[in-house]
Order: structure tokens, then C-alpha cells, then sequence
């Protein structure tokens, strides 16, 4: 493939393909992101200023701005993170998640399927739409049940991956009735670098050093799967590279941990590296009031895209985890631009109710 179109390629996933795609391939990159909040630029180091790649500053919500894309650049293929993507954030305000998350994704199905019409021979075979998507639209896993597989029927719980099921099934309609050469991936938690600090394991990285609590929501019991987000990304170009037409990946970390273990051990990795004089850091975890439809427990059935594809994790939590708690102390600068006025007016709404400062 030669001319891929990314969207959210400022975001945390989007920003680890695009850097990939730069470093590992030839082909050239169409970077579509609206750099909302959780956009940043400079997550895509030396990328950024690549000959290969080139930078579009489009809102998905935008109909015209998004065919302008297509018509501009004429991809081969569309790989499609722009997301709004924090569940926190879709409880307080689910409206911006279903602007972006579903009219979004419907304009970008309605610009690529008049551009993939426009294809004939060799060209219209290889087109593909590569939809990037979550597990938790699969819902509420309980303690003994397996995990998530492709056929695991739909059933999500909050307003975030509700939008993101409801993208999904346009998806697969847009295939189903218009023969568009589509692709899914439902993948779990990811985490690395250049995570917003509005996610757990970054924002524990950041309260530690930073002497504040750390809030941990309802008993700390709720399991993640987590996958460390390079291993993502390979996973993403194997798909796009290999997948089968019409089909879903389900992609894991094969690392279920509850999230008051992932905090201690993130604790545990701040104790070795950077020390508090007086006390552990485990001394600042704080219980604090539940997210309201709180999913207990997500996992994932990896074997599809094991089998068909060969793909398996390389990074193992502890290695990735420590890496992840290294660079967030490295990087104070990425950090400064990130954490903006926005930022700070977020913490206050998610936090006020909730954490008694130490
Ligand atoms: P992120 O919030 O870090 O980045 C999202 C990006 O999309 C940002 O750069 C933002 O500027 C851009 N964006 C938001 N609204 C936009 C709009 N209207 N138009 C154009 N750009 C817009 O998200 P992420 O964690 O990198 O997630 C990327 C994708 O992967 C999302 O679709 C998400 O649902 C999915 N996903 C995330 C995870 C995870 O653990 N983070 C796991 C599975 C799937
Ligand atoms: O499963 C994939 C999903 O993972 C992605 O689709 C989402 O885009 C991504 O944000 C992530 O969703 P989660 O809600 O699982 O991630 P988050 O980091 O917000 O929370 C992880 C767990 O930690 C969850 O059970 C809630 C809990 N948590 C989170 C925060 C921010 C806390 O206990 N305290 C916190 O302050």
C-alpha cells in the first residue's frame, strides 16, 4: 500500500502507527486528525517532519472536509482511530462521542465508498477501510465466563462504547450492503508512551511523582487486559497487510490484571526508580466512588489473529510497564504541552466528588 490515510494520528495509538509506518514501510501517510484535547503533534517525534509524511488538520465531523481529504490525496487504504475514547469523559458528556464516534465514522464510510467506486482492477481490489475498535463493546465480562471472541454478541455498558458499537455495525453494513473491502479490530487496553494522563496508568505515573492521591474507583477488583500499545500496532499493520475482507481481529495483551494490582506494581516501579524520601507510594492509594456502569472485567480470545496472522504480544507487562513508568519521568516536556487548562478543568469535574487530596 502506498498512500495510507490515519485518522487520530496525533493520538496515543494513532501516533505509535504512524511512527511505524514511517520507520517500517515506504509508504506515504496522510495524518487526519482534528487535535482535540487528546491530539498532540509531538507524539510523533522525528515522524513528524518525514518527507513521507503529511499532516491534515480535518475535524471527521465535517463532511466536506473529510471527501476534500479523499479527493486531495487519493489513499489506497484508511486506517480510522479518530475517537473520542475516555469512558469518564463519555458519562459526563456522551454527545461529542456520538458526533465523532458514529457521524464520524459514517462520513468517512460514505467519502471512501464513492472513492473506492471511482477504483477499477487491481486498484479497487486492494482498497481497504481498516476500523479501529475496542473490547468493550462486547460489555460486562463476569469472573468464570471465557474470554471475548468474535462471536461474543454485543452488549455495551457505557456511553463511549456504546458509540463505538454503534461505528462497528455501520462498518460491517457498509460491507454488507455496498461490498466495501472491510476490516475490524477489537482490541483491549493499550498503554506506553504518550498515553493522555487522563488514563489510569499514566495518571497514577504522574499523581505518584507529583505526592497526590492516587484513586483508585469502587474496591480496586475490576479487570483490564492490557497490551502494550507498540504490540498494537503491529497487530494493526498485520491486519491491514494480511486480514481477510469482511472480517474482525479480536487483539489482546493476554495479561489480565485487576486494577489495584496495576497500581501497586506501578508503585513498585516508582519505589526502584525515583524514591519519595519518607514514604512508598503504595501510602497514596485512595478507594474513591465508582464509575457509574463500571464493566468488571474485560478479556480477550487472541486466536483468530494468532492463527491466520501469527501475530502474539512481545512485550510483557512488566518490561512494557517499566519502560511506560520510565518515560513519563523522561519526558516532562511532552507533559507541560499536555496537560493545558483543558486538562486541568477535566481532573476537577472527574475528581472533585471523588478524592480527598492527601
Ligand atoms: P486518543 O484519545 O489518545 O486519540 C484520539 C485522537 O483522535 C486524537 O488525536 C484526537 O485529536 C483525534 N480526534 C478526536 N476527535 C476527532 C474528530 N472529530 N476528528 C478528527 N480527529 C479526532 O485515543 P487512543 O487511545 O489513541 O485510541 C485510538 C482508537 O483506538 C480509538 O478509536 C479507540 O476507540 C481505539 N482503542 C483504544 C484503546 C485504548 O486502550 N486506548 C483500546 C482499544 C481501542
Ligand atoms: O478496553 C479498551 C478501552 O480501554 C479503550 O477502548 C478506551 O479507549 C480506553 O480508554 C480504555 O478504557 P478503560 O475505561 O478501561 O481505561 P481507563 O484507563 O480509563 O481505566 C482503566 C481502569 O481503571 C478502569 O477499570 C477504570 C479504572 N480507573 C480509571 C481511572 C482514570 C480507576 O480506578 N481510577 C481512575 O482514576
Amino acid at each position: 500500500m502506498k498512500r495510507i490515510l490515519v485518522t487520530g494520528g496525533a493520538g496515543f495509538i494513532g501516533s505509535a502507527v504512524v511512527r511505524q509506518l514511517i520507520d517500517e514501510t515506504e509508504a506515504t501517510v496522510i495524518n487526519a486528525d482534528a487535535l482535540t484535547y487528546a491530539g498532540n503533534l509531538e507524539s510523533l517525534g522525528p515522524a513528524r517532519d518525514h518527507p513521507r509524511h503529511r499532516f491534515e488538520q480535518v475535524d471527521i465531523r465535517d463532511r466536506a472536509a473529510v471527501e476534500r481529504l479523499f479527493r486531495d490525496h487519493r489513499p489506497d487504504a484508511v486506517m480510522h482511530l479518530a475517537a473520542e475514547s475516555h469512558v469518564d469523559r463519555s458519562i459526563e458528556g456522551p454527545a461529542a462521542f456520538v458526533e465523532t464516534n458514529v457521524t464520524g465514522t459514517q462520513n468517512l464510510l460514505e467519502a471512501a465508498r464513492a472513492h473506492w467506486e471511482g477504483f477499477e482492477g487491481a486498484a479497487r481490489d486492494r482498497f481497504r477501510f481498516h476500523h479501529v475498535s475496542t473490547d468493550e463493546v462486547y460489555g460486562d465480562l463476569g469472573p468464570d465466563e471465557p474470554p471475548f471472541s468474535e462471536q461474543t454478541p454485543y452488549a455495551p455498558s457505557s456511553p463511549y462504547s456504546a458509540s463505538k458499537a454503534a461505528s462497528d455495525h455501520l462498518v460491517r453494513a457498509w460491507h454488507q450492503t455496498y461490498g466495501l473491502p472491510i476490516l475490524i479490530t477489537n482490541c483491549s487496553n493499550n498503554y506506553g508512551p504518550y498515553q493522555f494522563p487522563e488514563k489510569l496508568i499514566p495518571l497514577m505515573i504522574l499523581n505518584a511523582v507529583e505526592g497526590r492521591s492516587l484513586p483508585v474507583y469502587g474496591n480496586g477488583e475490576n479487570i483490564r487486559d492490557w497490551l502494550y500499545v507498540e504490540d498494537h500496532a503491529r497487530a494493526l499493520r498485520l491486519v491491514l497487510e494480511n486480514g481477510r475482507v469482511g472480517r474482525t481481529y479480536n487483539i489482546g495483551g493476554r495479561c489480565e490484571r485487576a486494577n489495584l494490582k496495576v497500581v501497586q506494581t506501578v508503585c513498585q516501579i516508582l519505589n526502584r526508580l525515583c524514591p519519595h524520601p519518607d514514604y512508598a507510594y503504595e501510602r497514596l492509594i485512595e478507594f474513591v466512588p465508582d464509575r457509574p456502569g463500571h464493566d468488571r472485567r474485560y478479556a480477550i480470545d487472541d486466536s483468530r489473529i494468532a492463527r491466520e496472522l501469527g501475530w502474539a504480544p512481545k512485550e510483557s507487562f512488566e518490561s512494557g510497564l517499566e519502560k511506560t513508568v520510565q518515560w513519563y519521568l523522561d519526558n516532562q516536556q511532552w507533559l507541560d504541552r499536555v496537560r493545558t487548562g483543558e486538562y486541568r478543568a477535566w481532573m476537577e469535574t472527574n475528581y472533585r466528588h471523588r478524592v480527598m487530596e492527601k
